[in-house]
């Protein structure tokens, strides 16, 4: 039987639910491991090397969580009482409990998009050059792809070129959420080296769809990583034989990228059931408008499929490695009966 699934339930709270596959489990427990604050971690660093060449970029540094990957990312790019310019529900400005300025010191503006695109004419509008003592500076504009609270959804890669060729005209930075890049990338087919070009500074997750119980990394620029390195470990962040984990991260990339697209089918699915456009759904997370959030989520539950509101009104439903295909079905049959 899967993760988040059992006889009686089948877990769409998060992708975060998965726990370990036996050959994930395996490949920890073999993994080699070193003193990685030493950078002696021979699995750590082939994991950085590895991940930081997918995206093309010079380096990576592996971290505890995307929250943290984030957070120094972001602050590789804006200076304490700079800010950085984001849409209103990214993850940065909404679920990181306000970490960018409780320790990195800078200030957010935001962009409203009810699908978390880039609205680039607005952004511009957004812009604020250096303007002496007179308002915050922009130093940096972040993009989240896909976009979680906007219901997985994809960024085209057009718009993300576009972003890169007007910020390099300004010298502004972009920073890429990409906590579920690979789900972007099994979407669209687009290859994760052009979206790892259109960023200054990327932050990646293996702890999501891919099915690792910890890990994400930090992806730029030599220097930013180095620098990274040195705050990572000012926060609590420098981990010793970390290996053992890294190895699940791994093991994750060789297994569990392709087979995102069983997720992203299993989430039209269920769309579908829950009388949401399956043609809206671009990845593994359906977005529910209901007035009665609270109560379709309890209903639900009673049912064994369990869901989560992520407001009054709306509720978040995501497809994960631990459900399959029976399972999918299961959850879609009872959502549809609600
Ligand atoms: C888009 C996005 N970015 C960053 C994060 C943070 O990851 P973590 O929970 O590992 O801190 C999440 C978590 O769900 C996320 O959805």
């Amino acid at each position: 039987m899967s993760a988040g699934t059992t006889q009686d339930t089948v877990d769409l709270r998060s992708d975060t639910l998965t726990r370990p596959t036996d050959a994930m489990r395996a490949a920890m427990a073999s993994a080699e491991v070193g003193d990685d604050v030493y950078g002696e971690d021979p699995t750590v660093r082939a994991l950085e090397e590895r991940v930081a060449g997918l995206f093309g970029h010079e380096a990576a540094l592996y971290m505890p969580t995307g929250s943290m990957a984030n957070v120094l990312a972001v602050r590789s790019v804006v200076e304490p009482g700079q800010e950085v310019l984001c849409e209103a529900s990214a993850h940065i400005a909404r679920a990181e409990l306000g970490a960018h300025g409780a320790i990195s010191g800078l200030t957010m503006r935001t962009w409203i998009h009810p699908r978390g695109q880039l609205d680039l004419p607005v952004v511009q509008r957004l812009l604020a050059p250096d303007m002496g003592p007179f308002f915050v500076q922009t130093a940096a504009i972040s993009v989240e792809n896909t976009h979680n609270f906007a219901g997985g959804a994809v960024l085209p890669l057009d718009d993300l070129q576009a972003l890169r060729t007007w910020a390099d005209q300004v010298g502004v930075k972009v920073h890429l959420d990409g906590a579920r890049i690979w789900n972007a990338h099994v979407a669209t087919g687009t290859a994760l080296a052009s979206y790892g070009a259109v960023a200054d500074v990327l932050a990646v997750c293996l702890s999501k769809g891919l099915g690792a119980p910890v890990g994400s990394l930090m992806v730029g620029s030599a220097d930013a990583i180095t620098e990274a390195r040195v705050r990572r470990k000012r926060m609590g962040g420098g981990m010793r034989q970390v290996g053992i984990l890294a190895a699940a991260g791994l093991h994750a990339l060789d297994h569990h990228v392709e087979r995102l697209a069983d997720d992203h089918a299993h989430a039209r699915l269920i769309a579908e059931a829950c009388g949401v456009d399956p043609q809206t759904v671009d990845t593994n997370i359906v977005v529910v408008q209901r007035d009665d959030a609270a109560s379709f989520v309890a209903r639900a539950g009673e049912h064994g499929v369990r869901i989560a509101p992520v407001g009054p009104d709306v509720v978040r439903i995501v497809t994960h490695l631990g459900v399959d295909r029976a399972a999918a079905e299961r959850a879609a049959a009872v959502l549809a009966t609600l």
